[in-house]
């Protein structure tokens, strides 16, 4: 894949700035007091349990380093953000503000996130988001202060569509929440689709959080399309799944999504996900040696089965530690600390992965069969992805 020059992963150019930095940090660390991260994520909601993997996975790498990242200890702060935008603002400044969090951790929403990035960008504030894939954050609200350890909504969504044009469909409906997130992987499928020669007939929309989806059920059911794309996650998706089941369309019309759509929902969907086919940036049973070691300690650990949340919140944590690392800890040295966050390749449990100057993963996609409880990896949709990132200027 080649990449135009703003957008072309610098990862090359890490082993000499973090070299530079180690060599002239002072040594802070060791009196320094704790550094401040303030996790805004839903503990209430559709998105609830989403939140609460990311936050574990982001633990779990820092008890993984004894605590201590760059030296220093870590002090949590949090806010339920509810999934809602419009307590968004007056919510992140509680950490901003109120709390003087020196990082921002957050969020699962892309609505919520958009309003964070906003107010990140206006005090200057670390934001590393977890999932939100709102394409704007690394488009035109980019900065050099917001980076994003998951993806944006155009990436999944174009990956689950080159998948649904590999299996030869032609003719599609979208159905999905009506906002950022729906929205832009919705156009992402469609753009993927349209490329291999399919066609978007009709896309259908219900407002987030609502879970009512008899009536556009019915309609799909008119339509009679070849292929169903989807966009829910979480308790939303979990209701998809099972009404389409109980529809008795899973027997006439293959639904496809981007992962989220089975993704931490498989005891709650049952037998009704079998056989679905998503695409995602993480996938059960990758076999790595860091991949299962990965799924061994948080298996342990938590006594769960992790998924693409835990493995985003785990990364968001290894993108900080490897910016605290590079200036030993000195969160004076800020642009050391966020040349690095964004430089350094990512040894995530979904595959090794660098971040565009845009701030957003650059990787693979991979095709995912739901089996039992998992969702397995069948092959690669596509490698090395980068988003566009549309309308970015740093
Ligand atoms: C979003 O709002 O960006 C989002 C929420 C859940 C899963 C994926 C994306």
């Amino acid at each position: 894949m080649t990449f135009p020059p703003s957008l072309r992963p610098a990862a090359l150019l890490v082993p000499l700035a973090a070299a530079l930095a180690l060599a002239t940090a002072p040594a802070v660390a060791q009196n320094a007091p704790p550094v401040k991260v303030g996790f805004m994520l839903p503990s209430t909601g559709t998105f609830a349990a989403l939140g609460d993997m990311i936050e574990k996975g982001f633990r779990m790498y820092v008890q993984e380093q004894g605590g201590k990242l760059g030296g220093r200890e870590i002090q949590y702060f949090r806010v339920d953000d509810e999934s809602d935008p419009s307590k968004a603002t007056d919510n992140v400044n509680r950490l901003i503000k109120r709390d003087q969090v020196d990082v921002v951790v957050g969020t699962v929403h892309s609505g919520v996130a958009l309003a964070m990035a906003r107010a990140a960008r206006e005090s200057n504030t670390i934001l590393i988001v977890p999932n939100a894939g709102a394409d704007a954050i690394t488009g035109p609200l980019c900065a050099p202060n917001i980076v994003r350890s998951s993806f944006s909504n155009w990436q999944p969504g174009y990956a689950a569509g080159v998948m649904a044009t590999q299996k030869g469909y032609k003719r599609a409906v979208s159905i999905y929440w009506n906002y950022a997130a729906g929205q832009e992987s919705g156009k992402g499928f469609a753009e993927a689709f349209e490329k291999g020669g399919g066609k978007v007939l009709k896309e259908l929309t219900l407002p987030f959080p609502n879970v009512e989806f008899q009536a556009l059920l019915t309609e799909i059911a008119a339509l009679k399309p070849d292929v169903v794309f989807a966009f829910f996650a979480g308790a939303g998706a979990a209701k998809f799944v099972k009404d389409y089941d109980a529809a008795g369309l899973k027997r006439t019309i293959p639904l496809v999504g981007s992962g989220f759509l089975t993704d931490g929902v498989l005891e709650a969907q049952g037998d009704s996900a079998q056989g679905m086919m998503t695409a995602l940036h993480y996938a059960d049973g990758i076999n790595t040696p860091r991949n299962n070691q990965f799924r061994t300690r948080f298996a342990v650990q938590y006594k769960l089965n992790p998924d693409v949340y835990a493995v985003q919140g785990y990364d968001a944590a290894q993108i900080l530690a490897a910016g605290l690392n590079a200036v030993k800890g000195d969160l004076k040295q800020r642009d050391a600390m966020l040349a690095a966050m964004r430089k350094t390749p990512i040894d995530s449990p979904r595959g090794r992965y660098t971040l565009a100057a845009a701030g957003n993963p650059i990787q693979d996609f991979y095709i995912r069969e739901v089996k039992g409880r998992e969702n397995l990896m069948t092959g690669i949709s596509v490698k090395v992805l980068a988003d566009p990132a549309r309308g970015c200027r740093m």
